[in-house]
């Protein structure tokens, strides 16, 4: 029996040592260079190519690297009867929660505007935007939404929730499914941690945008996928949004000559948000891979009905 490390853009030997150190007895095989496919019964994956995981025969088991599974989802060649699973260390809350908080005030404090006017040595104030002004709307009350949730009630924020089922999160104004209109109109600041699924694709769009609280402002950190591109640019040209601040794309690395790189008032991370420690999410790794030879119940399943 092995576990196998794949992904197409990140190198997995750290990953190889931080599960070997949880136990220096696994069997470990890191992608392209594996000996014996039909010896691999559980693979952690980041973006791994298409097609490739269909010739391990007796997978039984892919975990996501990080929190978002939907790119094993979207995977033809996984079948129906692998179970998918997704890792959630505290860290990869602490760390969104942060992203969230400092771009916020990145937005109420022009840091970006300030940072331009360095550069041309150019003395000029702009007025902060006040609390007031920033009720914050967060799409998604998951792990990420309820960790930035806490953070943002911790800073003196106003927060709505939106989310399937209603919650009842102590401080935050929770909206169910049927009122993300009255969610809207609460919020002037939209941050975006959903899930990509065939319900939320598209999600942030010109209609959508029309219906936040003025003066507004958009923040997305959950997938490209969620964003209507050419709905974003028109916002932003009609003042319809203030500004946006945006961590994932469609396509990554956003390519050279994307639009979104010329326009001031779209702040651009390289999908950094939030990202998995090898280190700290080995051992949850590790127990998972135990609980699926034992054929327990996985931590953090994907439930595949759902899409998250
Ligand atoms: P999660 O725990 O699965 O939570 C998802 C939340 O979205 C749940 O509250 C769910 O509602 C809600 N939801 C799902 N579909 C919905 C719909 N159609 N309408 C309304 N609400 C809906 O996910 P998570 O761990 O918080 O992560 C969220 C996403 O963040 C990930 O999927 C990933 O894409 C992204 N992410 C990005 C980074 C980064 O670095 N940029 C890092 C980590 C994660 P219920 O609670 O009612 O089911
Ligand atoms: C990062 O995007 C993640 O899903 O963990």
């Amino acid at each position: 029996m092995s576990l196998l490390l794949i992904a197409k853009d990140r190198d997995m030997n750290p990953w190889k040592e931080a599960l070997l150190a949880v136990d220096k007895n696994l069997d470990v095989e890191v992608w392209p260079r594996v000996e014996q496919k039909d010896r691999v019964t559980f693979a952690v994956s980041w973006n791994h190519p298409k097609e490739v995981l269909g010739a391990y025969p007796n997978l039984k088991v892919v975990s996501s690297l990080g929190a978002g599974a939907d790119h094993l989802l979207k995977d033809e060649a996984i079948p129906e009867s692998v179970k998918l699973a997704r890792v959630m260390i505290p860290s990869l809350k602490s760390q969104m929660g942060e992203y969230v908080l400092n771009a916020i005030q990145n937005y109420r404090f022009h840091t970006s505007r300030y940072v331009d006017q360095k550069r041309e040595a150019y003395w000029s104030k702009h007025d902060a935007v006040p609390k007031s002004d920033c009720a914050v709307g967060i799409l998604g009350m998951g792990e990420m939404g309820e960790a930035v949730a806490d953070l943002l009630l911790n800073n003196g924020f106003l927060v709505n929730g939106w989310s399937v089922t209603k919650k009842g999160i102590e401080g935050v104004n929770s909206f169910g499914a049927k009122e993300l209109d009255d969610f809207l109109a609460q919020s002037n600041i939209l941050v975006c941690l959903l899930p990509l699924t065939k319900e939320t694709n598209g999600i942030l769009e010109l209609d959508l945008f029309k219906k936040i609280k003025q003066p507004s402002y958009l923040i997305n950190v959950a997938r490209g996928g969620h964003l209507v591109e050419e709905d974003l640019i028109y916002a932003l040209d009609t003042g319809v949004l203030s500004g946006a601040c945006l961590d994932v794309f469609e396509e990554e690395p956003l390519p050279e000559n994307h639009l979104f790189w010329n326009r001031p008032k779209i702040m651009i991370t390289p999908h950094v948000a939030s990202i998995t420690d090898p280190n700290e999410a080995a051992a949850q790794i590790v127990e998972n891979y135990k609980r699926s030879l034992s054929g327990m119940e996985l931590l953090n399943e994907v439930d595949r009905g759902k899409g998250y």
